[in-house]
């Protein structure tokens, strides 16, 4: 039988070791309304969710985030909430750092010769803590989590029951300069050198 020909993709911040940790203790700490933990191996910020992608369009996708340059930043996690709709309750920045910002529109930009629509709603990162669950209340994080963003990645979602569903595929630094000079005389090049 012939390997999948699609897979389900999306691009991530993804936590190092210490600040999964961290996630999980706020996790932990968030009054259970029922619903599904998300697995400490799984949690993550979205950056760009792709869908289903095939070889082709992936390919297409790897070289375009390639091009993309980016500031590394701090991503301070000091809020919690539910959203009723998605009933996922989360943990989230209050404030979004600018260059979060930039690397949300670049990658974007970048990924739409791929045929990536970007979301017409405006970007919320957060962190899905809950899955089905009922509400929590909005408020700060006890402790909040200083995590520094120093790269994002490219990740694929695997239907396998009971362990960790998402499984990296390539990841790319946050660089200031410019270090793979091809990719960076794309379109992206002279704002991506703005300085921080
Ligand atoms: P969530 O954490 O808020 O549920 C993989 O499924 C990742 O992509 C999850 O982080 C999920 O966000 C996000 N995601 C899933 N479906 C999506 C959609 N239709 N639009 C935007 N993001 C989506």
């Amino acid at each position: 039988m012939a390997e999948p020909t699609t897979q389900r993709l999306f691009f991530a911040l993804w936590p190092d070791e210490s600040v999964r940790a961290q996630l999980r203790a706020a996790q932990e700490a968030m009054p259970r309304r029922g619903g599904r933990p998300v697995h400490v191996e799984d949690i993550h910020v979205t950056l760009a969710f792709l869908g289903q992608v095939e070889a082709e369009r992936r390919a297409c996708m790897e070289e375009a985030a390639g091009g993309v340059r980016g500031a590394p930043f701090e991503l301070l996690i000091d809020r919690q909430g539910y959203w009723p709709r998605p009933r996922v309750a989360w943990c989230a920045p209050a404030e979004i750092p600018e260059p979060l910002r930039d690397l949300v529109q670049r990658l974007g930009r970048a990924l739409r010769p791929c045929g990536f629509e970007p979301e017409r709603r405006r970007y919320s990162p957060h962190v899905t803590l809950f899955r089905d669950s009922r509400a929590v209340p909005e408020g700060p994080l006890a402790r909040p989590v200083r995590w520094p963003c120093r790269d994002f990645v490219l990740v694929a979602t695997s239907p396998v029951p009971g362990g960790p569903r998402y499984r990296v595929l390539a990841r790319w630094p946050l660089a200031d300069s410019c270090n793979e000079p091809p990719a960076c005389h794309n379109g992206e090049h002279k704002e991506n050198e703005r300085s921080p």
